[in-house]
């Protein structure tokens, strides 16, 4: 379905630029909203048809609901956080955010709605033990990782896990901040979704890369980290033994996974969702030596040193948003991880 009015939130950051762009090359009328938030802004420029406002505002948000057919939602605090004083500001942008544009679309009659969301809400993948099947791993004990035995152990026999594909189906086990707050924002889609006759689609993007993505930041995604180490002649630091395993999505996928749930009709009411992958995980290690090489810069250093609270695997099965979204990534990371060491960045 072409021609849909659509309010994107979060137009002017990263994925929300793509996807604005995406949808508008669909053929759809799309008007953004952006707060242009200093911990995702450096800049204080809009770019076209993009107002600023904030989606905590209740008449701001009256205001961009005026004739929109689908909300996308894409307005959000990132990353991992600095530290729990971030607390107040992830939930109030997140979840009030997303509570004040719930009651306004609930208002105005806007029965549509994308979300995005982050594969963060699972926290840890799926795994298998060879004696117990499959079972949520023990978190990880200082001890192992100071030892550097990286991978997840069976809770019940401490025996090492299989990594497997986590699917949407899978309880979400959010542990940090941010992934709470995810988490909290696809329950509230769903019981609007559920109390208005609505119907929500949550895209759950996997490790997102692509031109525009920012700089080295704390809230920055490894890829943006080790582009802006190897820009500046230094080695990408590589935590852990570096088979950390992930699925890194370009950023064009995942507009392009946006602009099918826009055009999905097919759901019906309801809330659901979807994976947004690429559906070939790679390790970090492999994807630093991938970077390091196209950039023509130093070798990877593998560092044993690890983050605190970092999962080991996470990587999805893409079947699902092919069978219903009819979404399947073009991009392969291999080759998408090359053409990002010459890509622009956002300061
Ligand atoms: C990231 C995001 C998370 C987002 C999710 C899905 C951040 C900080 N984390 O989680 O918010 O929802 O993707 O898109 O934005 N690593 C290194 N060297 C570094 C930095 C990281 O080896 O300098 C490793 C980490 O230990 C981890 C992996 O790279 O194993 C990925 O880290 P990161 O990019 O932060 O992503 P996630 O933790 O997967």
């Amino acid at each position: 379905m072409t021609g849909m009015r659509i309010l994107v939130t979060g137009a002017a950051g990263f994925i929300g630029g793509h996807v604005t762009d995406a949808l508008r090359a669909a053929g759809h009328d799309v008007t953004g909203l952006d707060s242009l938030h200093p911990m995702a802004h450096r800049a204080t420029r809009l770019p076209d048809g993009v107002r600023r406002g904030d989606v905590r505002d209740a008449a701001t948000v009256a205001d961009a609901l005026a004739g929109v057919d689908v909300v996308v939602h894409q307005a959000a605090v990132v990353g991992m956080g600095v530290d729990l004083a971030d607390l107040p500001e992830y939930v109030g942008s997140n979840d009030l955010g997303t509570a004040v544009l719930l009651a306004g679309m609930a208002r105005a009659g806007t029965r549509r709605l994308v979300l995005a969301s982050s594969m963060v809400v699972y926290g840890e993948g799926a795994y298998t033990c060879p004696e117990h099947g499959a079972v949520p791993p023990a978190e990880r004990t200082a001890a192992d990782l100071a030892a550097g035995h990286f991978e997840a152990r069976c809770p019940a026999c401490a025996a090492v896990l299989e990594p497997g594909e986590v699917d949407e189906d899978a309880p979400l086990r959010p542990r940090s901040v941010y992934a709470a707050t995810k988490a909290a924002q696809e329950h509230l889609a769903a019981a609007w979704a559920g109390a208005s006759g609505g119907s929500a689609v949550a895209l759950r993007y996997h490790n997102v890369y692509g031109p525009g993505m920012p700089r080295d930041t704390p809230y920055s995604g490894v890829a943006a980290i080790f582009r802006s180490a190897l820009e500046t002649g230094r080695a990408p630091r590589v935590f852990e033994d570096g088979g950390q395993r992930r699925d890194f999505v370009h950023v064009t996928d995942v507009a392009a996974a946006n602009v099918a749930a826009v055009s999905d009709t097919g759901g019906g009411g309801g809330f659901r969702a979807y994976n947004v992958c690429s559906g070939h995980p790679t390790t970090v290690g492999a994807m630093a030596g991938i970077l390091a090489a196209a950039m023509a810069g130093p070798e990877p250093v593998v560092t044993g040193q690890f983050r605190a609270g970092d999962v080991r695997h996470v990587v999805a099965s893409p079947a699902r948003a092919r069978r219903d979204l009819g979404f399947a990534a073009a991009v392969v990371p291999d080759e998408g991880i090359r053409g990002f060491a010459t890509a622009a960045l956002r300061d």
